[in-house]
């Protein structure tokens, strides 16, 4: 018996064939359609078989298999010792579940059991779907590719936008038009990676867009491939160094979620779904995210070079203007004066804290601030107490030479001892001081992963260590880095509270990589610091100005010596601040925008069409003689507005002459930033 399955969001449809005998078949993916817009017919009837072709069609399913007549990607690359190689579905029952269905189906030749949990989220517009397979056979099952989802692209699918870079380079957009030819992108650095953010945009005619990203920190594929019926096939999961995944008689394996969604505004539609459904992963301490606290960071400021005088110094004039929260970075523990030693001996250095971290701890919070703490816990130096004692708890490959990055090697997360070994290690720091947050890096890609890869362990690992320090200290924030954005994905946003956007904070910089990050993780978790002037990262020097009012796009912070600005520069830093606290409600509960204007003019709003606050930037120094107008597509037409600048004096304005003749900016020069706030007159 055929049944059709409709799952509904405010902005979104997804609609699947099914038969009790065969995997679920895709009919829609897409804008919402109206409640009575349904398959006209099933798609056996209505499509005629081709010339030459199997009689039995196969259309895109939710578990395309292998060996059976489907000749795309499949979602399944497995064996029983090159047996039982061949997959398609037998049986299929469909159990409901709120806002989605679990497809169970089963592969009764192959002996396989697999579990599609499929969720469309009304107030997120995201579909959330993840795969879980068991070996039902007496034989070990080797798995080689699992797919956390498959989803249908249309036929007018044009062109994907994918993120790429490096450290210091994150969020580089990377456009490729679909072709015939296999669309791939795979990471297999064992973390996030700077190289392959692992998601990306499907841009379609007429402005719809479609957008797919895996909540995983690990190795992952995306790849998008071209159908017989002019549709695309787009799949993601993790990717799997060979023997990996051999599963006994009876276990099973569960895929990382795929969050996709699709929009009629594009690419600004995809990164609001995206936000909400980011928004609903966070733990926030006490359920209810606080104001974000302003930042400050000890690292470019001082480096390696801790004096507690100095520091304090530091405290002190940080909490005269306003910050509010103040976190230590690399350098205060045992014997850690560069990058050469001590990562994993994890307590005080006794030269620069000779009693401990809470002489500076208790300053910080008597200033009023938050006190945080750098870890890097999956690390170890071989110049190290730890891996003198445990030189086997990092990762390796008998007969190969150790491979480090940054002289570091990396702890393997899946054994129990050293997880115990690291929350103890960390956890008597957080019982004995009041460390209110953590800032969590990992500064290297994972290389050898063990005798037997075990790349996915160590990210479940780490996963389980996370969870148990959230447990255990459920106040304490934890601040996601990896050599600046290595580790940016919906899977570790589940853990932690920010994001380390990127080691590079010359603000030109930041400007596009801010704008990438935006189209998947929302504002209030974006790490933006302002920083020295020249940049330590590109040498370029920028003004106070500048590098603040970029910074107020996300979650703001400072990370350069305070004592060393001069009195103009720690006035406009100061004002930054208050400007910051008075908009960071509207920038980071609300929408975001992305857009262009003419002559080299970017924007991002924040808020809803009510009330926005308009970031404007030029990089380059206008060409035109007169300043362009500004079109915003999000205003409300026949509402008045209330434009407010601190370059211009107050005006009104209605919505409908600011969307479609635009809001007239004032001269620009290079490397300028004016932040606009538009509201209800
Ligand atoms: C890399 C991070 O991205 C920096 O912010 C800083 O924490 C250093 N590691 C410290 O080693």
């Amino acid at each position: 018996m055929t049944d059709y399955i409709r799952l509904d969001s405010v902005g979104c449809t997804a609609i699947w064939e099914t038969r009790p005998d065969e995997a679920p078949l895709w009919r829609y993916w897409g804008p919402r359609l109206a409640e009575d817009a349904m398959p006209a017919g099933q798609l056996r009837d209505t499509r005629p078989e081709p010339s030459f072709s199997l009689h039995f069609d196969q259309p895109l399913s939710v578990f395309p298999g292998v060996g059976l007549g489907w000749f795309g990607q499949t979602a399944l690359l497995a064996h029983r010792n090159g047996g039982d190689w061949a997959h398609a579905i037998t049986s299929c029952a469909v159990e409901p579940v709120s806002n989605g269905v679990v497809f169970h189906l089963t592969d009764e030749i192959a002996a396989l059991t697999i579990s599609i949990r499929a969720v469309l989220e009304p107030d997120t517009d995201v579909l959330t779907l993840s795969t879980s397979l068991r070996n039902d056979g007496d034989a070990p099952l080797d798995v080689q590719w699992l797919a956390a989802g498959n989803i249908p692209l249309p036929d007018d699918a044009q062109m994907v936008r994918s993120y790429g870079g490096r450290h210091n380079g994150e969020f580089v957009p990377i456009e490729d038009h679909l072709s015939r030819s296999l669309w791939r992108r795979e990471n297999r650095r064992g973390l996030t990676s700077h190289d392959c953010f692992p998601g990306a945009v499907v841009e379609c005619a007429g402005g719809v867009a479609y957008g797919a990203q895996l909540a995983w920190s690990g190795n992952h594929v995306q790849q998008i491939e071209w159908l017989d019926d002019g549709r695309w096939h787009w799949q993601m999961g993790e990717w799997l160094a060979p023997g990996e995944v051999r599963l006994g008689s009876g276990e099973a394996i569960s895929t990382p979620e795929l969050l996709a969604t699709c929009s009629g505004e594009g690419a600004n539609g995809v990164a609001w779904a995206f936000h909400r459904a980011i928004r609903k992963r966070i733990g926030w301490p006490g359920g209810r995210m606080k104001p974000r606290p302003v930042h400050l960071n000890t690292w470019e400021g001082f480096y390696f070079d801790h004096d507690l005088d100095a520091l304090k110094e530091l405290a002190a004039a940080a909490a005269a203007i306003g910050v509010e929260r103040f976190v230590l970075d690399d350098g205060w523990f045992q014997g850690r004066n560069d990058d050469s030693s001590s990562l994993g001996d994890w307590w005080p250095d006794a030269d620069k804290y000779p009693d401990g971290l809470e002489p500076l701890a208790s300053h910080v919070v008597g200033l009023g601030m938050e006190f945080g703490l750098w870890v890097e816990p999956e690390m170890v130096n071989p110049e190290s107490e730890l891996f003198r004692a445990h030189p086997d708890w990092a990762m390796q490959i008998a007969g190969r030479p150790l491979l480090a990055a940054r002289n570091q090697l990396v702890l393997d997360m899946g054994r129990q001892d050293v997880r115990d070994y690291l929350f103890e290690q960390i956890s008597a720091l957080l019982r004995a001081l009041p460390i209110s947050y953590l800032k969590w890096d990992h500064n290297r890609d994972l290389a050898h992963a063990g005798n037997s890869p075990r790349y996915r362990e160590q990210v479940l690992g780490a996963y389980a260590l996370f969870q148990r320090f959230r447990e255990a200290f459920p106040d304490v924030e934890i601040e996601a880095c990896a050599g600046g954005g290595g580790r940016i994905d919906a899977g570790i946003a589940a853990h932690t509270h920010r994001f380390w956007t990127s080691d590079n904070i010359d603000a030109v910089s930041r400007v596009s990589i801010q704008r990438g990050y935006l189209q998947f993780m929302p504002p209030e978790l974006m790490g933006s610091h302002v920083g020295a002037s020249p940049a330590h990262s590109t040498g370029r020097s920028q003004s106070m100005r500048f590098r603040s009012g970029v910074a107020r796009a996300g979650h703001y912070g400072i990370e350069l010596d305070l004592r060393k600005l001069g009195e103009k520069d720690l006035a406009r830093l100061s004002a930054g601040i208050t400007a910051y606290k008075q908009s960071r409600d509207l920038v980071h509960n609300g929408r975001c925008w992305r857009g262009e204007g003419a002559d080299g003019i970017s924007w991002l709003a924040f808020g809803d069409p009510s009330d926005l606050m308009i970031q404007i930037i030029r990089i380059s120094p206008q060409t035109l003689r007169f300043a362009p107008q500004l079109r915003l597509p999000m205003l409300l037409d026949d509402r008045l507005y209330t434009i407010e600048t601190e370059r211009q004096p107050t005006t009104t304005q209605y919505g409908g002459w600011l969307t479609k003749s635009g809001l007239t900016l004032p001269p620009m020069k290079g490397e300028d930033v004016l932040w606009v706030h538009l509201s209800l007159a």
